[in-house]
């Protein structure tokens, strides 16, 4: 069996949620958002363990969202961009457990269902890397930077990518050294890394669920969900 680990992200600010806590920390029915994600990687069988990225100055926070939790790797301390985060939780892990494979998840999707874990580590096991995803709603234009439009993609070739994105422990650790080389390009997710590496990462079908807090507005649907989920 593959030792699984879980890196979750969790340094960011969370600048445009406009709270007075960074967004990972803000209770949602009653509990940290960060808490969630923690609690569902850690009920689930497959991951052998899990390793959190903060702020240093959030350590305290950190400490009150993880209350009730057993088993969790002790915080790594990210940095000014996800991308470097991302690379501080990966060198944690390489010290910590050294695992065969990761899913890389964002603090701030807070409900994880376990079937989109489970089809993650089953498309491991034919390519590089894995995601969930979305098929998008609405015509996507690429624009220019005075907002012409200069490109429609066909919307069928279109998904919206979700964390946890999957791939095995080396392959997106090299990748990710080699990404650190380029300082003038910034990666928004570790499938666009592990596509600049030359990897080959598939989509699975992901899930509404795990939509990502980002605007103050997200918060009420978070709210809603936990008690939906409690009940
Ligand atoms: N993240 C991180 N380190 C950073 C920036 C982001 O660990 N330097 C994490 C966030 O905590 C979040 C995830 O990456 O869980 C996705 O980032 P995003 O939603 O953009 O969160 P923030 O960067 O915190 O929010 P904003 O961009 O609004 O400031
Ligand atoms: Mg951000």
């Amino acid at each position: 069996m593959p030792r699984i680990a879980a890196l979750v992200v969790a340094a960011g600010s969370g600048t445009r949620a406009g709270q007075s806590l960074p967004k990972q920390y803000v209770p949602v029915g009653g509990k940290p958002l960060l808490h969630y994600s923690l609690r569902a990687f850690l009920a689930h069988e497959a991951i052998h363990a899990v390793q959190t990225v903060i702020a240093h100055e959030h350590t305290e926070l950190f400490k009150q969202a993880v209350k009730g939790l057993t088993g969790l790797l002790m915080p790594s301390f990210g940095g000014a961009t996800r991308q470097a985060s991302v690379l501080a939780g990966l060198r944690g892990l390489a010290e910590r457990v050294s695992p065969d494979i990761v899913l890389i998840h964002d603090a701030a999707r807070p409900f994880l269902p376990a079937e989109v874990i489970d089809r993650l580590i089953a498309a491991l096991e034919r390519h590089d890397g894995a995601i969930p995803a979305l098929p998008v709603v609405d015509t996507i234009k690429q624009v220019d930077e005075n907002g012409v439009i200069v490109a429609t993609p066909p919307r069928p070739t279109l998904r919206a990518a979700q964390t946890p994105q999957a791939f095995h422990f080396d392959t997106i650790l090299q990748a990710h050294l080699k990404a650190a080389e380029r300082p003038d390009i910034e990666f928004s997710d570790d499938a666009a890394v592990a596509e600049q590496a030359g990897l080959r990462v598939v989509v699975v079908e992901g899930a509404a669920i795990l939509r990502k807090v980002t605007h103050g507005e997200d918060f009420a649907w978070a709210e809603d969900m936990a008690r939906r989920l409690k009940a």
